[in-house]
């Protein structure tokens, strides 16, 4: 069931989605060779409790953490260590935000210092495929419409669309419906109404699509081993479109 929200519920999503995206606009700041993922999350959990929030994700079906770090061939889900990161990684940060009754969420990949060429393009054109499904976000379109743009950017680009994790609904709930994949034909599945608010989250594999689980039984890899990055946003369903909540002013 697709849960509809009112203009007042949608501004307080606004307010959680705002103190995620300040968080990782912050975040950007302190990522650099030598830092560790874990020193991210102490960054994370500050920032995010300064402004009154509290970080979604910690014991979220006994995840271990409050924010996702995805560092080169890890997709998503991987957990901050005291492993630091190093000139030429990527790394995907990945955080939601609980406050007042709701939820928001966002993910953004960033380079580690100087990166090489093919990982400048993979996070560009996941990002470039995470703003097309949006542009499909608006009354009258299907849900299957945002996973087709989406798909057809990353494929015409030489890189692959995983399969096992997609987009969902967001609200009073991390999770809702519908499911978003990143990957389909076009035409199906619901159509988009105002009220609704969807999280959209491409992840993009430089190699094949195919992910394994390692035996912390959270981290999802590339099996492949090549790399990886994720873009998410949360946006409101509104009759002229998507408006993204997960943006700084
Ligand atoms: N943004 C991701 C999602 O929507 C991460 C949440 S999973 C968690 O599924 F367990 F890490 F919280
Ligand atoms: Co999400």
């Amino acid at each position: 069931m697709i849960i509809l929200k009112s203009s007042d519920e949608i501004e307080k999503m606004r307010r959680s989605c705002r103190v995620v995206a300040e968080t990782l606009r912050d975040v950007e700041e302190i990522v650099r060779p030598g830092i560790s993922t874990r020193d991210i999350e102490r960054f994370v959990e500050r920032s995010i409790e300064a402004k009154g929030g509290v970080p979604a994700f910690k014991g979220y079906r006994n995840y271990p953490a409050s924010v996702c770090t995805s560092v080169n061939e890890q997709v998503v889900h991987g957990i901050p260590s005291d492993a630091t990161l190093r000139d030429g990684d990527i790394i995907s940060i990945d955080l939601g935000v609980y406050m007042d009754g709701f939820y928001g969420d966002a993910a953004v990949t960033l380079p580690v210092g100087r990166v090489s060429p093919v990982a400048e393009r993979l996070i560009r054109v996941t990002k470039e495929a995470l703003m097309l499904g949006i542009e499909k976000v608006k009354p009258g379109y299907r849900i299957s419409d945002i996973s087709h743009v989406i798909q057809r950017h990353v494929e015409a680009n030489g890189f692959s669309v995983v399969r096992s994790f997609v987009g969902h609904g967001i609200g009073r709930s991390l999770h809702e419906d519908p499911q978003i994949p990143n990957f389909g034909e076009p035409g199906r599945g619901p159509r988009l109404r105002e009220g609704m608010t969807l999280a959209i989250e491409p992840m993009v594999n430089e190699g094949r699509y195919e992910v394994s689980i390692l035996d912390d039984g959270w981290t999802a890899v590339t099996s492949d081993g090549s790399l990886s990055a994720h873009w998410e946003h949360t946006v409101a369903v509104t009759k002229n479109g998507a408006r993204i909540l997960t943006k700084t002013e």
